[in-house]
């Protein structure tokens, strides 16, 4: 259902600094934490994802790791209100593997233009902002902005305006429609380039409901007070606004991490080939002071 990426590379940089305590921000259907667990037979990971429906599988997936593991439903902004609700001060390492998984893009909830399916794309689905909102309800010029800041797309104001045009008329149900309003706005010789026209919009739109951006900036600057010394962070981004966070957060904070990778480390060739939705992931890590 979901390939883990950058597998051994992540896990093996958490696991570095020592320490038995981790804490899978982006728990998805367990991958990486079943790496942790197995690695190292002392370790105890507390495991946490805002949707429910992945929580369920990792319960199952990791079944036989059950009295070193513990699943929070959370958002992981609020990664210090679960440790404090645990009695935990400090932690041995923080993973974070951004974005979503093959559950949730194979899902019908509305995250991939290529399933036709009611626009939801919510993570969490007790929260009330979905992507029918934003498409029928947000004013056109805030719409043109999420699509250029958070799709850096540039046909963002010719789409905002088709969806506002379109939406005159019937309000916008699904992917399927959504995805035809902006390929209808793609000149002919930019609609069969390396991805599809509708991909940045979906994106721009699923970072908007899901407040991916506000919610890694908080967690990263809740990190370094509940890491024990050589804790280690390591986050795995898969865009180039989510990866720019990461790196200026690491530059802001040299007094108190050690960047241990120079250059991000991204997939081997081998690995895209067998799961090319890792091709565009980068890994960055640092250990606390
Ligand atoms: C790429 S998947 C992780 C896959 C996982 N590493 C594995 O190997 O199965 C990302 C997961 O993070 C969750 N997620 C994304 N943003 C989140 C947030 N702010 N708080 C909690 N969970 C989040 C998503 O629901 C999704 O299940």
């Amino acid at each position: 259902m979901h390939t883990p990426v950058l597998l051994e590379e992540s896990t093996d940089l958490l696991l570095g600094g020592g320490g038995r305590l981790f804490v899978d921000c982006t728990l998805g259907l367990g991958g990486h934490a079943r790496r942790i667990l197995e690695k190292n037979p002392q370790a105890f990971v507390i495991g946490i994802d805002r949707d429910e429906e992945a929580i369920e599988l990792a319960r199952e997936n990791l079944r036989e790791f059950e009295w070193r593991f513990f699943i929070y439903k959370a958002d992981f902004a609020d990664l210090d209100e679960v440790l404090r609700a645990e009695g935990i001060d400090k932690v041995d390492g923080f993973l974070f593997d951004l974005g979503v998984s093959m559950l949730q893009l194979k899902s019908e909830r509305g995250f991939s233009f290529q399933i036709e399916a009611p626009l939801d794309m919510r993570m969490d689905k007790d929260q009330k902002l979905t992507a029918y909102k934003i498409v029928n309800e947000y004013p056109e010029r805030e719409l043109a902005r999420i699509i250029w800041e958070y799709g850096e797309e540039k046909l963002s104001r010719k789409i905002a305006r088709a969806i506002v045009r379109y939406r005159k008329k019937k309000p916008i149900e699904t992917t399927k429609e959504l995805a035809e309003i902006v390929l209808s706005v793609y000149p002919e010789r930019l609609k069969h380039g390396r991805i599809h026209p509708a991909t940045r919009t979906f994106q721009a739109i699923r970072i908007e409901v899901n407040r991916e951006l506000e919610s890694l900036k908080i967690a990263l600057e809740k990190t370094p007070d509940l890491l024990n010394p050589k804790g280690r962070l390591v986050v795995i981004s898969f865009h180039s606004l989510e990866d720019r966070i990461v790196k200026n957060f690491f530059k802001e904070h040299s007094d108190i991490f050690r960047v241990l990778t120079k250059k991000p480390i991204t997939p081997s060739e081998e690995e895209i080939k067998m799961n090319p939705a890792s091709r565009s992931a980068k890994l960055r890590a640092g250990e606390r002071i």
